[in-house]
């Protein structure tokens, strides 16, 4: 009896320990992160920019307006102390809401700064203001977007990839270069860079919100911070919305796939993160397309040479496996292909949380073809037909009086 009365004290004497020890932990890492971040409202914009890497960092474009607090921290957002996404909110002082984002998580940064040197050919623990004495940096950029044909990538791939051939890159970065009367290496030097941690701000500025794109407006960067608007909620959050809205959406999103296959007039863009969290919505209903860091960009209009025997072919999406499965290769190797397509269809009716699933049971009774457009969307042989038959019968519901009756139902 008193030997078990020994153990239960030595165990609550224990437990008693292990409460102490979390809670000075917990308190010393709560004011280590006040020490570290000056207040109690979070981290301020000198902390995030990481200004002393440039030029290996993406750009200074917007660093007057964040030093002069024109653009302003949201430091509300309790979150952002231990953000490990990087992702933090703020306002201008015209209070539009913007989204800052350092596009890595840390570790990331850390890799990356521990390869520099060795990447650029200097010498080990070189200071990064030895970047601008380099001699060959468009060679480098051309390196890292290019994607071999003959020996293909057998590990997953990120970043952009410029296929199928790297060469195209004067062409696709030609609205950034010409925009600006900055020093031609340090910016080839910010792109570099930006190739190699995240190629967003490139992209949002090759296809701007102001010429139609789907995509968030571009605010500019600041040493290794982008400033976007903010466009809303991602989609993965709206899942309880009524399915009229969700039907606006897929209509929405799969304009956007046609766009990004389309609309530009020497690339195609091939989004490879498709995801709900990726897709936001306004008030306005607007979809925008948050996170272009995995992107394959086709040049359209090349010649091709004997490499590519199946150039002027389209490429169909195989049954590559479960999920969400697609082929660099094939894309770079076929003129246009029908990626986008499917996997819009496959956020809206795929294996994965479908967005617009269930359909309404008076749909399915009314328009059974409209599910069953949906399957051959991602299934069936010409995609692309199909994907104008879809846009006609959403835009036929989204006009029919009983439809928008249903306005309230989920
Ligand atoms: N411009 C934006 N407007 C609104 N929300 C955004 C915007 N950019 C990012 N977000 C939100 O932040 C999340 C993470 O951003 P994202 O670029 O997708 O980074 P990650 O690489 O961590 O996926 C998104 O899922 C979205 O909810
Ligand atoms: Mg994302």
């Amino acid at each position: 009896m008193s030997e078990f009365i020994f153990k239960k004290m030595i165990l609550r004497r224990r437990f008693c320990k292990r409460v102490i020890v979390v809670g000075i932990v917990f308190i010393a890492s709560f004011y280590g992160s006040v020490l570290l971040f000056g207040n109690f409202k979070g981290p301020q914009i000198m902390q995030i920019t990481n200004l002393d890497r440039c030029p290996a960092c993406y750009g200074v474009t917007v660093c007057p307006e964040l030093y002069s607090n024109q653009i302003i921290l949201d430091s509300t957002h309790w979150s952002s102390m231990f953000n490990v996404r990087n992702i933090f909110y703020g306002y201008t002082k015209s209070n539009r809401r913007v989204v800052l984002k350092k596009l890595a998580h840390d570790w990331e940064f850390r890799e990356f700064d521990e390869k520099i040197c060795k990447l650029m050919n200097l010498s080990e623990s070189c200071n990064v203001k030895a970047l601008l004495n380099i001699s060959n940096i468009d060679q480098k950029v051309i390196d890292i977007v290019q994607y071999n044909l003959s020996w293909p990538d057998t590990e997953p791939r990120k970043g952009i990839v410029l296929c199928p051939y790297a060469y195209s890159i004067y062409d696709l970065l030609h609205p950034l270069l010409n925009n600006r009367n900055g020093n031609y290496k340090s910016e080839m030097i910010n792109i570099w860079t930006m190739l190699n941690i995240n190629p967003e701000p490139i992209l949002l500025q090759v296809l701007p919100k102001t010429k139609g794109w789907p995509v968030p407006a571009y605010g500019g960067v600041c040493g290794r911070l982008e400033v976007v608007a903010y466009e809303g909620e991602s989609l993965s959050a709206l899942t309880h919305i009524p399915w009229l809205k969700k039907l606006k959406y897929a209509q929405k999103i799969i304009s956007a796939a046609m766009d990004f296959t389309f609309k530009h007039d020497k690339f195609r863009f091939y989004l490879m993160d498709w995801s709900l969290d990726n897709i936001v919505a306004n008030e306005k209903d607007e979809v925008s397309f948050v996170d272009l860091e995995d992107v394959v960009i086709l040049d359209k209009n090349i010649s091709p040479k004997k490499d590519l025997p199946d150039w002027y072919q389209r490429y169909s999406r195989e049954v590559l496996g479960p999920g969400f499965t697609f082929s660099i290769e094939n894309m770079c190797r076929h003129h246009l292909s029908d990626h986008n397509i499917w996997a819009a269809c496959y956020v809206l009716a795929g294996d994965e949380n479908p967005f617009l699933y269930p359909i309404p049971k008076v749909i399915n009774d009314t328009r059974p073809h409209f599910d069953r457009l949906l399957h051959s969307c991602l299934n069936g042989d010409d995609k692309f037909r199909t994907a104008g038959k879809l846009q006609h019968v959403i835009e036929d519901m989204l006009l029919d009086e009983k439809v928008i009756a249903l306005g309230a139902i989920r």
